[in-house]
C-alpha cells in the first residue's frame, strides 16, 4: 500500500499535523509503504498558467520537484492531504501544489461547459483533514469542495473522506491533556464549560484518522 501525504502546517506541532500523524502512524504500523512532505518545504513553483500540459500530458515547467512527485502521486493507492484552514481555504504552499494538479487533466471549453477528462484515470483513496479555528466546519467547506471536484474530475473511482478539526487554534491543542485545554481556553477567552466535550470531541479526531487507516487495510 503506497501512501503519499502532504502536510501542509507551518508551524511545529500543528493540529493538522497531529491528526496527520495518527494516520501515518497507524498506517506505518500495518505496512504501509509511506512518504510524507511538509509543502513549506516543497521545490515547487508556482503554476503559471501556460495550459501546455493540456498538449503535453505533464507540466512544461522544469527545474523543480514536480515531475518526480508526479510520479509518486500517480504511482499511489492512497493520497493524504493534512492542512490549516486559512481564510476558508488552504494554505499557500498547498495551494501551489494543488495547482499543479492541473497537469493530470485535459480541460476542454464548449459552448455548455468546462469538460475536464484526467490523462490516466485515478482509482485512489483521498484523505483531506483540516484544522481551523471556528466552532463549525463552514469555514472549511470551500475546501472540501475543491477536493470533491478533484476526486471527482481525477476518476470516478475515487473516494474522499475528510476530518475537519473545529476549535482548534494554538498549536497542539488537539492533543493537549484537560489541564492545558482549560489553559487554552483561558487564554482564548473561551468558556471552561466546552473543555469536557472539546477534549472527547479532539480525542474522537485523532481516533478517527487511526481508524481511517485501518480501514484502507481492510478493504
Ligand atoms: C492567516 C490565518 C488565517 C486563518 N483563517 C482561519 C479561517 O478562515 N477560519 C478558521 O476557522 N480559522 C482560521 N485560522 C486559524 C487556524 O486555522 C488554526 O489556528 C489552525 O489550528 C491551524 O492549523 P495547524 O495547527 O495545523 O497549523 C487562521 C489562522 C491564520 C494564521
Amino acid at each position: 500500500m503506497k501512501i503519499t501525504a502532504f502536510d501542509g502546517s507551518p508551524r511545529k506541532n500543528g493540529n493538522s499535523t497531529a491528526i496527520l500523524r495518527s494516520f501515518t502512524d497507524r498506517a506505518e504500523e500495518l505496512g504501509a509503504d509511506l512518504t510524507v512532505y511538509r509543502t513549506s518545504e516543497l521545490d515547487l513553483k508556482e503554476c503559471r498558467g501556460c495550459l501546455m500540459c493540456n498538449v503535453l500530458k505533464k507540466c512544461a515547467i522544469r527545474n523543480d520537484c514536480w515531475n518526480g512527485l508526479a510520479d509518486e502521486i500517480s504511482a499511489s493507492d492512497v493520497l493524504v492531504f493534512a492542512t490549516p484552514i486559512y481564510f476558508h481555504h488552504t494554505v499557500s504552499s498547498m495551494k501551489r501544489l494543488l495547482d499543479r494538479f492541473r497537469s493530470f487533466i485535459n480541460v476542454r471549453i464548449t459552448e455548455e461547459g468546462i469538460i475536464h477528462t484526467p490523462h490516466n484515470p485515478w482509482n485512489k483513496k483521498i484523505f483531506l483533514f483540516t484544522a481551523h479555528g471556528s466552532s463549525s466546519v463552514e469555514d472549511a467547506l470551500p475546501l472540501v469542495d475543491l477536493f470533491d471536484f478533484m476526486k471527482e474530475t481525477l476518476g470516478e473511482k475515487n473516494s474522499l473522506k475528510c476530518i475537519n478539526g473545529t476549535r482548534l487554534a494554538i498549536a497542539g491543542q488537539v492533543t493537549s491533556d484537560k489541564t492545558r485545554l482549560s489553559e487554552i481556553y483561558t487564554k482564548l477567552g473561551l468558556p471552561q464549560h466546552l473543555v469536557e466535550d472539546d477534549y472527547k470531541k479532539n480525542i474522537g479526531l485523532l481516533k478517527t484518522a487511526e481508524e481511517f487507516a485501518e480501514n484502507i487495510f481492510s478493504g
